[in-house]
């Protein structure tokens, strides 16, 4: 008669001591296999006469039983101990130097606005935002630009063809102005916000990208004139370019949300084919540029954000970001930066 323990000792032990999954599998056939040995005891059961079977027959069954349960839990430890090894061979040493992996850098339009936000954060001013997709009412109406007004024509605009829930058009902002509005809207003065980020319109060449970028600046208080305007301005202007000797000229001009208005030039000289911002512009040598649009905030826009224009002034200006990362860091076609040429990039 067989010895069932021994048997059972014997597979298990061997079992236990496999040194991979292959050697297991092995094993796993040579027992439970078609021709395995506990296989040919489970066929003996069928000649077994009653009475055998019932005192043989549970033995044979808890053999099998011992050895796949044997098989089973050496599996599980031969595959975590596999695992194991992987994970130590895949190991990531996070101490190497990264010389060689791919690097990303911060676009220069993105480095322009934190820079912005930087300067003018020391001014005392936060960082505003509004959104891309605006309707009429925040992007024209409000800011004094009624439907017939010709500035409309001028702006290009991107329409969607559908109006939202109040009837208002919807459109792509054609300028940073709206977040002004947004601001007075949901703000108590005194306000000093500026707003970078884009703006869409309908037009392309070397100097114009239907997508751009500008930044709104906006103060809202009590007393407020064109003096403090000019100061913020020439304040920032020298942080920006880094330079003492930023000269700027205001000449009388018009947009419809802000009265006075007033453009603003900046003297520079051009070097090796280069404008360097700097310098009086009608010293010898220098020129001006027109840099940005600015003013004191129209009276009719400040009531038409519920503030009593008789208590509250301010002043905003806006201008192209794009424009200024050109002229600081010497670039002179704006499609290259939207191009994503990864050389452009990097230089
Ligand atoms: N929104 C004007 C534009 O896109 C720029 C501008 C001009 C903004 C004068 C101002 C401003 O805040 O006072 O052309």
């Amino acid at each position: 008669m067989t010895d069932y323990q021994a048997m059972q000792a014997e597979l298990v032990g061997d079992i236990n001591a496999a040194p991979d999954l292959d050697a297991l599998e092995a094993l796993r056939i040579a027992a439970l296999g078609k021709t395995g040995s506990v296989s040919a005891l489970l066929k003996t059961l069928g000649s077994l006469s009653p009475d055998e079977r019932q005192t043989v027959g549970p033995r044979i069954h808890g053999l099998r039983e011992a050895v796949s349960d044997a098989i089973a839990g050496r599996k599980a430890a031969l595959e975590a101990a596999a695992l194991e090894a992987r994970l130590a061979t895949e190991r990531l040493d996070m101490s190497l130097p990264a010389d060689d992996a791919p690097k990303g850098s911060v676009h220069p339009v993105s480095q322009v606005m934190d820079e912005l936000a930087e300067i003018f954060a020391d001014m005392g001013f936060a960082v505003a935002t509004g959104p891309e997709i605006e309707d009429d009412w925040h992007n024209f109406t409000a800011l004094n630009i009624p439907e017939t007004h010709p500035a409309r024509a001028m702006h290009d605009t991107f329409y969607f063809p559908d109006a939202n829930a109040d009837g208002q058009k919807m459109l792509l902002r054609t300028h940073t102005s709206p977040v002004q509005i947004r601001a007075m809207m949901t703000q108590e003065p005194p306000i000093r916000i500026i707003a970078p980020g884009r703006v869409y319109r309908s037009d392309s060449d070397a100097t114009h990208t239907p997508m751009f970028h500008q930044v709104e600046g906006l103060v809202i208080d009590r007393g407020i004139h064109m003096g403090h305007l000019k100061w913020t301005l020439e304040t920032f202007l020298k942080a920006y370019f880094e330079r003492d000797d930023i000269v700027l000229r205001l000449r009388p001009s018009y947009f419809p949300f802000t009265e006075p208005s007033a453009e603003v030039d900046v003297g520079y000289k051009q070097e090796k084919g280069r404008r360097i911002v700097g310098g009086h512009g009608d010293d010898e040598g220098h020129a001006w540029m027109e840099l940005l649009g600015s003013g004191m905030v129209n009276r009719r826009v400040i009531a038409n954000c519920g503030l009593d224009p008789d208590e509250w002034q301010g002043f905003a200006f806006g201008v192209g970001v794009d424009r200024l990362a050109m002229l600081k860091y010497g670039m002179d076609d704006l499609r290259a930066f939207f191009d994503g040429d990864l050389r452009w990039l990097a230089h």
